[in-house]
């Protein structure tokens, strides 16, 4: 079954997006289509350089913003109408000239937006958890999703999550081992942050001491940007211990279970004394 919306974008992308969806939801999402045409008649031919996905009400895109030039804008991908329109209005107030916001799902969005090699960032901070399994298909950070997002990085180019779910970056390590595409970039390499504007979680998560971890990557030396195809999903992306990352994912935060964990020892330690 062929989608009706996607028709008109170059055939490539229909490995990618095929590989990622049933063409229902692809129909589904039609508006998305319709946003992406849009904002690419909006940039012309300025291509971007920085994106962000999940930008919320655009927080850390106005850093972004303002560590990008015209003609290498970033762009801030949300799909929630709410958060969105709270971009747009951050957008328009500060007259942004070096940022754009685009509301759609951004695992549709990437494929039809960016050209393979184009990227110097990516940035996906505090992804939604979805800790439920019938949510499970919502978790952005997915071996073939982290190699779709690889091809879109030029070589060196640089993918970076937080999250205060240490288990998400855990398998999210595990992922971009997975996908071939991704290497750890080592700590000595970060970036400079004071020139970064704080996520809306991050600034929560700093108010409330809320620890929270960092995934950062490089795209690989050795990763060819060879289109992902449907079959080879199947084969090449087994985790190095099966069911492991899937099951990290599940439950509570790590934290929490520490923190529970440390409190029933303290609590069989009184226990014990009293005896
Ligand atoms: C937990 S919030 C984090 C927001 C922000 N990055 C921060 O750090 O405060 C996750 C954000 O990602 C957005 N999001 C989740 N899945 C998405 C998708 N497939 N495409 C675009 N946005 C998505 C949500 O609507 C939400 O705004």
């Amino acid at each position: 079954m062929i989608s009706s919306v996607w028709r008109d974008f170059e055939p490539g992308l229909v490995n990618e997006l095929s590989a990622l969806f049933d063409p229902r939801y692809l129909d589904y999402r039609s508006a998305d289509f319709d946003a992406v045409s849009a904002l690419r008649e909006r940039l012309g031919d300025r291509i971007p350089s920085k994106l962000e996905i999940g930008s919320n009400s655009g927080e850390f895109l106005e850093g972004l913003n303002q560590r990008s030039t015209a003609d290498r804008p970033a762009i801030g991908i949300e799909h929630d109408g709410t958060q969105f329109n709270l971009s747009v209005k951050r957008r328009d107030k500060r007259k942004w000239q070096q940022a754009e916001v685009l509301r759609a799902d951004a695992r549709i969005a990437v494929p039809l937006l960016f050209a393979p090699g184009s990227l110097d960032e990516i940035h996906v901070h505090f992804p939604d958890p979805w800790w439920k399994d019938r949510h499970a298909n919502r978790r952005l950070l997915e071996p073939l999703f982290l190699r779709i997002l690889a091809r879109r990085l030029r070589p060196g180019g640089q993918l970076f999550v937080k999250s205060d779910v240490f288990d998400y970056l855990l398998a999210l390590r595990d992922y971009a081992a997975a996908s071939g595409a991704l290497v750890p970039l080592q700590p000595e390499f970060w970036p400079d942050e004071r020139s970064w504007t704080y996520t809306r979680r991050e600034r929560k998560c700093m108010q409330v001491a809320l620890p929270f971890g960092r995934g950062y990557y490089a795209r690989s030396s050795s990763f060819d940007g060879a289109l992902p195809e449907a079959v080879e999903v199947a084969e090449s992306f087994a985790v190095s211990e099966p069911g492991k990352a899937m099951e990290l994912l599940r439950g509570r935060p790590l934290h929490d279970r520490i923190q529970r964990e440390v409190q029933a020892a303290s609590e069989q330690r009184k226990v014990d004394a009293e005896d």
